[in-house]
C-alpha cells in the first residue's frame, strides 16, 4: 500500500493487527473518515485520499494529532532529551501541570508511549515500557514527523460522532470502529460511551444510510446484530496478535477480565458490519 504507515500512538483497542483484514473492505472513494479516530491505525495503514476527516471527543488525543500535523518539530522539541523511565512516566503522570496545549501534547505523547497498551485513562494509566520490545524515544521523532506529513491538509475534530456522522458529504466513506458494546470502556477510554449511546449510532448510520457507505466494527453480540439487521449480514472476523511488550497485566475483554501474559498469542474477534455488499457476499451469493 503507498504510504502505509503506523500509527504514531500506541491505542487500546486500536486496529493495528486487524488493519489488513479491515483494509479489504473499504470500497474506493474521494471522502474518507473516522469519527472514532483513537490511535488511527487505519487511516495510518491506508492509502491517503484527497480529503480526510478524523474525529474524537477525547480532547488531549485531540490536541496531539493537532500538534503532530501542524508543530511536528515543537513537539520533537519538547520530548527532547527525555528518557524513557518510570519515574518520569509518574512525574507526568501525577505531578506536572502543562501551561500550553503543546505542553499538554507533550505530556500526552510521553505517557501514551510509555503507558501499557497506550491506556490513558488515569486509573489505568501504568507505566508499560520496555526497552526491548517499545518504540525507543531516539525513534519517536521520525514517528512524529512521518504522521505528520500524512496528516497535512486533514481535518481533524473534537466532536460528538453525531455531529460529524451528520456532517459528512454525500458518497462518503466512513470506517466506524466505537467502543465496544459489551465491555466496561471507561477502563480504556477517558469519554464514556453507553448504551443511549450505541442506539444514537445506530440511529444517525440509518439516517444517512442512504448517501454514505460505511464498515462498522463491533464486538459480536447479540444486540449489535439485532440492532443492525438493516444491513448486510455480518461478517465474522478474527485475528491474531501477541503481547510482547510490558509486565503482566490485567485486560477487560468483553465482560471477563482476563490476565494478559508477556509473550502469549491472543485472538481479536469482532463482526464487520458493511449497509453495502462486500466481495464475500457477493460469493456466497454467486454460488
Ligand atoms: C475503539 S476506539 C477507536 C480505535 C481506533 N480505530 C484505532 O485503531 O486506534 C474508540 C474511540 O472512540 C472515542 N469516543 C468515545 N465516545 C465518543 C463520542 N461520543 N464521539 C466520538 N468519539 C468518541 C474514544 O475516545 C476512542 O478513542
Amino acid at each position: 500500500m503507498r504510504n502505509a504507515i503506523n500509527s504514531p500512538f500506541r491505542y487500546a483497542g486500536g486496529k493495528y493487527y486487524a488493519r489488513k483484514l479491515i483494509l479489504e473492505h473499504i470500497l474506493p472513494h474521494n471522502y474518507y473518515i473516522e469519527p472514532f479516530v483513537g490511535g488511527g491505525s487505519i487511516f495510518f495503514a491506508k492509502e491517503k485520499v484527497q480529503n480526510s476527516w478524523l474525529n474524537d471527543l477525547d480532547e488531549d488525543l485531540i490536541n496531539t494529532y493537532i500538534h503532530i500535523r501542524d508543530y511536528p518539530e515543537e513537539l520533537i522539541n519538547f520530548l527532547k532529551g527525555k528518557p524513557a523511565l518510570k519515574e518520569l512516566h509518574a512525574y507526568y503522570k501525577n505531578d506536572y501541570v502543562p501551561q500550553s496545549d503543546l505542553e499538554r501534547a507533550g505530556r500526552w505523547y510521553y505517557l501514551n508511549r510509555t503507558s501499557f497498551s497506550g491506556i490513558m485513562n488515569k486509573q489505568n494509566c501504568y507505566w508499560g515500557y520496555d526497552d526491548k520490545y517499545s518504540k525507543r524515544p531516539e525513534n519517536w521523532p521520525k514517528a512524529i514527523r512521518s504522521a505528520s506529513e500524512k496528516l497535512q491538509g486533514v481535518k481533524i475534530t473534537k466532536l460528538d460522532f453525531e455531529e460529524v456522522i451528520s456532517n459528512v458529504p454525500d458518497n462518503s466513506f466512513l470506517f466506524i470502529d466505537p467502543p465496544y458494546y459489551n465491555a466496561d470502556q471507561e477502563k480504556f477510554y477517558t469519554c464514556g460511551f453507553n448504551k443511549i449511546d450505541h442506539l444514537r449510532l445506530e440511529k444517525v448510520l440509518r439516517k444517512h444510510s442512504g448517501r454514505i457507505k460505511f464498515l462498522l466494527t463491533y464486538d459480536n453480540t447479540s444486540e449489535v446484530k439485532e440492532l443492525y439487521h438493516w444491513c448486510y449480514e455480518p461478517l465474522e472476523r478474527e485475528w491474531n496478535y501477541k503481547i510482547n511488550r510490558t509486565d503482566n497485566q490485567k485486560k477487560c475483554v468483553g465482560k471477563e477480565t482476563t490476565v494478559i501474559t508477556k509473550g502469549k498469542r491472543y485472538k481479536g474477534k469482532e463482526i464487520f458490519i458493511t449497509n453495502f455488499e462486500t466481495f464475500d457476499e457477493l460469493a456466497i451469493n454467486n454460488n
